[in-house]
């Protein structure tokens, strides 16, 4: 298993209007390799959408280190940064954002027209193949409007790996379906990341959903601790 990030003792504070500190993060440790499965759970507020968006390159920790595939994060460009998401780094949200008025297919199409060669041109049978893959196949030409909460998060997680990034982030993926739909849609997220070979970071307040992870963690006081070391 090939090591893609690693945060060695990363702190995030932010600084706030009336002059105090809040320190979100406070030394957090974590290497994650390619078919990982880990899940983080935490109280709201815990940190847990700060934690990700640093590990999406999206943020810069305050202190410490982020290694992306052996290289530090500190010494890319915002460009360099935007390279990687947008090629190793899947998304998806508890709000499933997709473009409305746009089909199945294009919208999981969308990110392939930033892609180079073979994979722009034959983006539409890429795209195709991934909603086959989530169990859409039927669903292709369907607007996001006419599917049920549960197909919507299949098109975003087709969309999400689409490019075959190295880390799929997702933020409370189940939080917007009920118990059901959310354990089957996690488990298809699961299956579709692990037969990629990317990592897959479930941030969650659901332990039922976290349990699902191979690795688990709790986001408390700006540490990550074990699962087994967590306080219940
Ligand atoms: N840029 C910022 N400026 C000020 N405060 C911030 C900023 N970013 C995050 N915070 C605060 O840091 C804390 C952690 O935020 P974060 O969004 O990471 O929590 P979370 O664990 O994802 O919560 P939730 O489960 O509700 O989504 C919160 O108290 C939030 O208000
Ligand atoms: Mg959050």
């Amino acid at each position: 298993m090939t090591e893609l990030l690693r945060l060695s003792d990363v702190t995030r504070t932010v600084h706030l209007p009336d002059e105090s500190d809040l320190h979100i993060l406070t030394g957090v440790n974590l290497s994650i390799a390619s078919g990982d499965h880990i899940g983080i759970i935490g109280r709201s507020g815990s940190g847990k959408s700060t934690l990700l968006n640093l590990l999406g390159l999206l943020d810069k920790p305050t202190t410490g280190t982020i290694e992306w595939d052996g290289r530090d994060t500190r010494d890319l460009s915002s460009r360099q940064a935007a390279r990687i998401r947008g090629r190793d780094v899947g998304f998806v949200f508890q709000q499933f954002n997709l473009l409305p008025g746009r089909t199945a297919l294009d919208n999981v199409a969308a990110p392939l027209m930033y892609a180079p060669g073979r994979a722009f041109w034959n983006r539409r049978e890429i795209a195709a193949e991934m909603l086959r893959r989530v169990g859409l196949a039927a669903r292709v030409d369907s607007m996001p409007e006419s599917l049920s909460g549960g197909e919507q998060q299949r098109v975003a997680i087709a969309r999400a790996l689409v490019r075959g990034p190295k880390v799929v982030l997702a933020d409370e993926p189940t939080g917007a379906l009920d118990v059901e739909t959310g354990a089957e849609v996690m488990q298809m997220l699961d299956a579709v990341t692990y037969e990629s070979g990317a990592a897959l970071i479930t941030i969650t307040h659901d332990i039922a959903i976290a349990q699902m992870a191979r690795q688990r963690f709790r986001l408390e006081g700006g540490k990550l601790l074990s699962v087994a070391e967590a306080t219940p």
